[in-house]
């Protein structure tokens, strides 16, 4: 079994034709969650798996499961996957390289003849990336029972459409949520980040991901003519929001090591050039490995945001609407991983996520491990995001051994 190997060209290529789906200009991929793009990726990887003598199902919440048998179907299968939905201004591998990998794996297995003892299933979870639907991981939180499916289903994008009606709208929408057991569960994804590129390192054996918490911040103030308000009696709603991103970057910088601090989304209205803004609405997106230092983040953002809503006679409206404790893996997995690095003789090193990851909800139902490959200076969630078709084979690599580690192959 260690001399299995999987075909790094047939990975690669599949990577490129899944990111034609939603391919921008930049050389990217725009495939928002629950959009006809999103459909479209789900179509080709049905096509794909059934190609592959998988058997495709979805649930309630539109997550995806392609079943490959094993001798023994009374065993809880292994199960491998990622993301199909990206960024607005996503790139090639986040996500979809999780999912490609996973039926990589399947796609030698079968070449090899290799029966395993565990079924093998390859995972597509919906709206990991938060964009559309706030917050992350819905599908894999959903499936763990960290969040209820009821209301997962009710969450509304900017636009109002709730999560379930768009589901039901591309046609995912199946039956039953989680309550299943899994032998194991393994996810391979890009670094993100630029520790194993600057380490000269192949493989990250991953042994955790940093905690996060997600706030929405509307300040409210009162609209007036930019011309004849004076400045001593302006509620002006940007100007208290301006001083709390100011606040976030500092909380970041105060809480080293390991903070990150980031206002990613605001919007400001009316919007027009000479009139004085009325309302605003933020998002906030803090990290940190330590959880305790996270809880004195969010005590440190409170405190900013009501100083700025004093300090410009706002309205503040302030809700943390998603927490993540920091989590670690299972010690078994990340040493299936560590195993399959060492086999495949490529250089490995220990690492902790920055990033969410479905496997951080399925740590939390199953014994869970993952496996990052480096991207090109440590950039993602940008267009240009990359990979080397090597690095990426590698991380398939460990990955089919993983998941024979787990599954028991013949
Ligand atoms: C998921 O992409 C995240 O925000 O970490
Ligand atoms: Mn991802
Ligand atoms: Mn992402």
């Amino acid at each position: 079994m260690e001399n299995l190997k999987i075909d790094g060209a047939r990975l690669w290529d599949s990577l490129m034709e899944m990111a034609q789906i939603g391919a921008t200009e930049k050389g990217g991929v725009n495939r928002l969650a629950l959009t006809d793009l999103d459909r479209k990726s789900r179509d080709l990887f049905t096509r794909w798996c059934e190609a592959a003598g998988c058997t495709v199902t979805y649930d309630a919440i539109g997550n995806m499961f392609a079943r490959r048998p094993g001798r023994d179907e009374s065993l809880p299968p292994v199960m491998t996957g990622s993301h199909l939905d990206s960024q607005p201004t996503g790139g090639k591998f986040d996500g979809a390289y999780g999912v490609l990998a996973g039926l990589e794996v399947v796609r030698a297995l079968n070449d090899a003849d290799v029966e395993t003892d565990a079924p093998v299933e390859v995972v597509v979870w919906t709206n990991e990336e938060g964009s559309r639907f706030a917050p992350s991981m819905v599908g894999s939180g959903a499936y763990a029972g960290v969040f209820d499916l009821e209301e997962s289903l009710a969450i509304q994008d900017r636009d109002g459409n709730t999560l379930g009606g768009e589901l039901q709208r591309i046609g995912y929408k199946g039956e039953g949520c989680g309550n299943r057991p899994a032998t194991a569960y393994f996810e391979a994804h890009i670094e993100q980040g630029p520790i194993l590129e600057d380490q000269k390192q192949t493989i990250g054996v991953v042994s955790g991901a940093q905690g996060q918490r997600w706030y929405e911040i509307t300040l409210t103030g009162r609209e007036s003519h930019a011309g004849p308000t004076p400045m001593a009696v302006r509620r002006d709603a940007l100007v208290g929001a301006a001083s709390i991103v100011t606040a976030v970057n500092r909380i970041g910088h105060d809480f080293q090591p390991g903070a990150c601090a980031t206002v990613g989304m605001i919007e400001s209205s009316p919007n027009s050039r000479n009139v004085i803004p009325g309302e605003v609405f933020m998002t906030v997106d803090f990290r940190h490995p330590d959880d305790d230092r996270l809880a004195a983040m969010n005590d440190a953002l409170r405190a900013a945001a009501e100083e700025a809503a004093a300090a410009n006679t706002l309205e503040l409206d302030f809700n943390q609407i998603w927490s993540c404790p920091a989590t670690v893996f299972d010690a078994d997995c990340v040493g299936a991983v560590r195993k399959g690095a060492e086999i495949g003789g490529y250089a490995h090193m220990d690492i902790v996520s920055g990033a969410g990851h479905d496997a951080v909800y399925m740590a939390k139902v199953a014994p869970t491990g993952m496996i990052f490959v480096p991207c090109e200076d440590g950039i993602s969630h940008n267009e240009i995001e990359n990979a080397t078709s090597e690095d990426i084979a590698a991380g398939c690599q460990v990955l089919l051994h993983a998941i024979l580690d787990r599954a028991g192959g013949h």
